[in-house]
Parts: C-alpha cells; structure tokens; sequence
C-alpha cells in the first residue's frame, strides 16, 4: 500500500504586518483538522515558518486528493474566520478563490506532494521557506543532485551515481504546466542554463534513475500567475527523502550554508540572502530576511515520528551570522541594480502608474 505525502501552506494572517501567525490560528488549524479526522488521513502535523502556516498530511490518496485539498482549504478557510476576528493582518491573503472546485493547486495556498513505496526506514525532509519564491529552491537542490562537492554521496554511493532526473517547470506560462524533463549529469549545463533564472524555470520533482523513485518535489505556484496581479510572495515548500538511494540528510542541508541571494525581501520586491532559521522563527529585519525551516522526520505505515529541527544547531548560528551579514551588504545599494527585483516582480501594481505618467513626459532632444 502506497502512502502519500502532502504539504499544503497557505498565509491566512499575522500579527504585528507579515511576521507570525498566532498561537490560536495555529490551534484553530490544528483542532480542525483533528475533528474531521473521518479516516481521510492517517496523520497531520502543523508548523509555521514566517507568517505561513503549512499541513503536512500522510495519506492513502494518492497526490491531487480532491479530499486532502478540500480538508486543507477548509481549514485554512476556518483558520481565516480566527484571523478575522482577531484582526489579524492579511486574513485570508492566500485564498484566491470564493469556493473550493476539487484541486487546492491554483486557488493560492502552496502544494507539494509524493506518493511513496514507503522503505522499511523513510526518513524526509520538509522545508518551508519565507518571503521568497518556488526558485529559491533551484540553487540548493541543483547542488543537492548534482554536485560533487556539495554532495560526496554522487561519487560515494552506487545508486546516487547514477544520477537523477530533473522535472523542470516554466512557471511562466499560465495555460498548463509547460515541462521539460532533464538528466544529470549529462544534461548538466542544459539544467543550469535554465535554473539560473529563479523566476521562471523552477525545479518541480527529482527522479533517483538508479530506482525510478521520486526523491524531491517543490510547489511551484505563483500566485500573481493565478491572481493575475502580485497578491503576495509565493513562499514555497518542498519535500526531500534521505539516505539510501537518496543524499544523505547532510548533504541535502549543506547548500544551506551558502546564504544564497533570492527575491521577495521587503515588500516582496527585493533581492536577500535566505537565512536557514529554528522552526518557529519569526520574520524581522526589513520584513525578512527571507528564511528557510526544516523538520526532519521517518514516516513509517504512514505515522510521522516526532519531527527534529535541523536548523537548530551551533553550526547554524554561524551561518545565520554571515546571512545576516551578506543581508547588511545588498541593503547598503537600497534600491540600486541588483538589490531590488526587475520591473516583472514587483509586488505592488502602483509603479506601472507611476512608469506610465513618466514616460508621458519623455521627450527626444531636437
Ligand atoms: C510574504 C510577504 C510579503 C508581502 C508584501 C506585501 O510572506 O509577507 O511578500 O506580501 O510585503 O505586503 P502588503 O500587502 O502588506 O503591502
Ligand atoms: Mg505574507
Ligand atoms: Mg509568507
């Protein structure tokens, strides 16, 4: 019997701007869903990174589960009702649409699933990131699959020699999911050659070729393709199975310590470095920096373990250090060049206006 993983996050609300949701929209999320149990999963476990709150489900469903989705949109819609009445800022800012119509995906919150052959140990990770985009994962995962130095298990494990496929998906392209299928390591410099634009080529799953199973998968939404209008940053979650077949836990975290430069910093429009943070952290510094949690867990006859934070670690306080450190840097440009997003991804539809009045008053020189 298979078993499915399902993360679903939305931001319902918080407190204080775009900082944290509170004790009781997390509750209220959690009672919910425990009341409703009726055999639809087989378990649940609710977190919050920034001011996004995601469920991860273990089912029997199988992915796209009209009945998995509706239980988290309803949750997320009764979470929002808790919102309201506390005042809690941006109730609801993630559910697009007025009525659930059979797939979460496209409606606002953020998916990712796998359906899994469990193994007789399945440990995985969950991450789930803030104020930033589904991109944000291609660097640390492009590392992850295919680089030696990052990863020593591509030279020192028989079945991650073999390498892995890439799922790639142009995200900008709104009429279906426009897919192209990659290998590593021979396609190696095809994958960069697109992974290298964060905001529209973003890595959906990874295949393991020596097994066929799925290794990794990301939600790829992006609201303002769904909304037609920047309604907030996308922040993305992703699932990855460990050990193995797969990378060790280690050598899927060691591209964190990067501190890699992303998009949706203050107001969703600027560029800073992701900072891997404790689970439960909260958003501060010029509304971010953007930041990334981790629980790993096992999953076994589809009951998670209790989860354990990765991030929470002295090596990690050094590496929150230099992020902090590289997010002073980019602020110290402001505006300027590469500290602030293109034109395309900005969050906030009023410099069209202002562009358009401008160029009104352009003239060429005689
Ligand atoms: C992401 C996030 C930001 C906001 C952005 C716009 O979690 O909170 O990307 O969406 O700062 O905020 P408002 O709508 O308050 O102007
Ligand atoms: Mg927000
Ligand atoms: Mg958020």
């Amino acid at each position: 019997m298979k078993t499915t993983l399902s993360i679903i996050k939305a931001d319902i609300g918080s407190i204080g701007g775009h900082i944290k949701p509170g004790y009781k929209l997390l509750e209220s999320i959690r009672e919910f869903i425990s009341k409703k149990k009726q055999k639809l999963f087989d378990d649940f476990y609710v977190s919050h990174t920034g001011d996004d709150i995601a469920i991860l489900f273990s089912h029997q469903k199988g992915t796209g589960s009209s009945d998995i989705h509706k239980l988290a949109w309803d949750a997320f819609m009764a979470g929002t009702a808790v919102a309201k009445k506390q005042g809690l800022y941006g109730a609801g800012q993630d559910l697009l649409k007025d009525a659930f119509s059979g797939n979460i995906k496209g409606m606002g919150p953020a998916v990712a699933e796998m359906e899994i052959e469990e193994r007789p140990s399945e440990p995985f990770l969950c991450f789930a990131a803030d104020k930033t985009d589904p991109g944000a994962y291609n660097l640390p995962l492009y590392l992850t699959f295919t680089d030696p130095m990052f990863n020593p298990g591509l030279m020192l494990s028989p079945a991650c020699s073999e390498g892995f496929k890439f799922n790639i998906m142009d995200v900008a392209n709104t009429e279906g999911d426009r897919m192209i299928e990659l290998l590593a390591p021979e396609n190696l410099y095809d994958i960069a050659a697109l992974l290298r634009d964060n905001e529209r080529f973003v890595i959906e799953s990874i295949y393991s070729r020596s097994s066929g199973e799925i290794a990794a998968v990301v939600s790829t939404t992006r609201l303002h393709n769904i909304a037609g209008k920047y309604t907030g940053k996308d922040d993305p979650v992703c699932l990855v199975r460990v050990q193995g077949n797969f990378p060790a836990t280690g050598e899927v975290l060691s591209p964190y310590s990067i501190g890699h430069y992303v998009a949706g910093f203050m107001r969703g429009s600027h560029i800073g470095p992701l900072m891997p943070v404790k689970i439960n952290s909260p958003i501060s510094y010029f509304d971010g920096p953007p930041v990334v949690t981790c629980h790993a867990l096992c999953v076994h006859e589809r009951k998670f373990t209790e989860s354990a934070d990765v991030f929470d670690h002295p090596f990690w306080d050094y590496i929150r250090t230099k992020v902090s450190r590289k997010a002073v840097e980019i602020r110290e440009q402001g505006f300027f060049g590469a500290a602030m997003l293109p034109y395309s991804e900005l969050e906030y539809g009023g410099i069209v206006e202002k562009m358009e009045k401008l160029d009104k008053l352009f003239k060429i020189r005689k």
